[in-house]
């Protein structure tokens, strides 16, 4: 056998101790793609293959491939784009997307880089928790913790939900509230938790009644301004999720934008009708994120994947020195 690289050593011998984590830093970028909102249109599935005989061939190289949190040796099947279909994936500045969802998701029966990391035993479970900075002025932009949650990011106890559908990330919603007099989704609804979506969505008739009583004006493309004074004034928006509230101030839901001297404040709330199958549901996206650290766990043989949720500690407050680990045992 070789010997160890010094990093999986170290993993080795924090084991007693609870899961090793692997932490990625996030950094901000403008105008991330979303891959959900080519939903509404029935897309051509990615083509997988070499390029036809008229492309142009332009060798990019690559460098620092599976920049995945200093894990060397981690052998990850990509698929590279030959095609991109908008304006964002040349403004935004990225070099990919990191697909986090289920197997079943995978282009071309791939294996998900979660999956191969577990099984080239660089993660000891596919676990992975996202604490997201939403502070446009932050140099910081989070953190993507693989193997677990650190305690540190949220405030405890982390409520755990069944995954429903083992797809998306997708989870049963009880209900939605607006201030004491709306209520939408009433006999509940499907939700998925995407980091991958920057607002909330929802169908667009209970998103236009929402944005309604939050004074919003209708922009483009399902999107709402709202009037920046009226933002203290505004009612909490509170999702009920396994039996516990989790609630949006204003403050969380309202996205302040300042262009040459002018503060513009958009809804979190956009109009996206996923038609079925996959929908209807609402997509929990970077908004509900920033405010709740979410957990994650693809489960084992035994247990079914689940998702927990807690509010997200805010900056400054607490410190990172606290032990990593995995919370809690696994329920049943
Ligand atoms: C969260 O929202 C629910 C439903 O509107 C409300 O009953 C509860 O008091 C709220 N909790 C907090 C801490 O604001």
């Amino acid at each position: 056998m070789s010997p160890l690289p010094p990093l999986l050593l170290l993993l080795l011998s924090l084991e007693p101790l609870g899961a090793a984590l692997i932490r990625i830093p996030l950094r901000r970028a403008q105008g991330a793609p979303n891959p959900l909102r080519e939903w509404g249109q029935p897309g051509e599935p990615p083509r997988m293959g070499a390029p036809s005989p008229g492309d142009k061939l332009i060798s990019v190289p690559l460098s620092n491939y599976i920049n995945i949190g200093g894990i060397s040796g981690a052998s990850v099947m990509f698929g590279e784009a030959l095609w991109e279909p908008s304006l964002v994936f040349t403004f935004a500045k990225f070099d990919g997307i990191l697909g986090l969802g289920f197997p079943i998701l995978a282009v071309g029966g791939v294996r998900p880089p979660l999956d191969a990391l577990v099984d080239q035993g660089l993660l000891d479970k596919p676990v992975f928790s996202f604490y997201l900075n939403r502070d446009p002025e932050a140099a910081s932009g989070g953190e993507l913790v693989l193997g677990g949650v650190d305690p540190a990011h949220y405030v405890p106890p982390l409520t755990f939900l069944p995954v429903t559908l083992p797809a998306y990330w997708q989870i049963s919603m009880e209900r939605v509230t607006a201030g004491p007099g709306l209520t939408f989704c009433p006999h509940g609804c499907a939700a998925i938790l995407d980091t991958g979506t920057s607002l909330i969505t929802g169908p667009s008739e209970d998103i236009r009644a929402l944005n309604r009583a939050l004074g919003g004006i209708p922009l483009l493309a399902g999107e709402y301004l709202i009037e920046c004074s009226s933002v203290p004034k505004l009612p909490t928006v509170s999702f009920l999720l396994g039996g516990t509230w989790f609630n949006l101030t204003a403050q969380d839901y309202v996205i302040q934008i300042v262009r040459g001297g002018v503060r513009l404040c958009v809804s979190g709330f956009l109009a996206l009708d996923v038609p079925p199958p996959a929908g209807p549901l609402w997509i929990l996206g970077d908004v509900f994120l920033g405010a709740y650290v979410a957990v994650f766990d693809r489960g084992d043989p035994r247990g079914g994947a689940r998702v927990g949720l807690a509010r997200a500690r805010a900056r400054g407050a607490g410190g990172g020195s606290a032990q990593a680990q995995f919370p809690g045992g696994r329920p049943g």
